[in-house]
């Protein structure tokens, strides 16, 4: 039973990863593989900040309430086919990167 258990835990974290990669797909192209990407010599690497702080970036981004460098327009697009509810699946899988 315990076996079923973490075998369960395993699989669900297994399909979070994949469903992260899915959903980070579409910021590969300005944030790099690895959201290790300094973007327009400006913008900051992503990975570097911390899970709340990030995961709270993207949230008031799709709100299109913050303009940090001049490009908040740029990033309320991008957040704008991210559902709510994945905001936290797409910012874990970040850090994970
Ligand atoms: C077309 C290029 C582009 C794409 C694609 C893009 N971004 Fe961005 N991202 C930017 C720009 C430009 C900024 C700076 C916005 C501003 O002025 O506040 C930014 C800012 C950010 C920040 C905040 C950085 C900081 O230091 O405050 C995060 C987090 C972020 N993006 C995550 C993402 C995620 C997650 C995706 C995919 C859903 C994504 N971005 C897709 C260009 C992009």
């Amino acid at each position: 039973m315990k076996y079923l258990l973490l075998f369960s835990i395993f699989i669900t974290s297994l399909f979070s990863m994949e469903e992260g990669a899915v959903l980070y797909a579409s910021c590969k192209f300005c944030h790099g593989l690895k959201a290790q990407m300094i973007y327009v010599d400006k913008i900051p690497s992503i990975k570097d900040m911390d899970l709340e702080t990030l995961e709270l970036k993207l949230k008031l981004y799709k709100e299109g309430s913050i303009d940090a460098y001049g490009y908040g327009p740029i990033m309320k697009q991008q957040m704008k086919n991210i559902p709510d509810e994945k905001i936290s699946v797409l910012a874990k899988y970040i850090k994970n990167l």
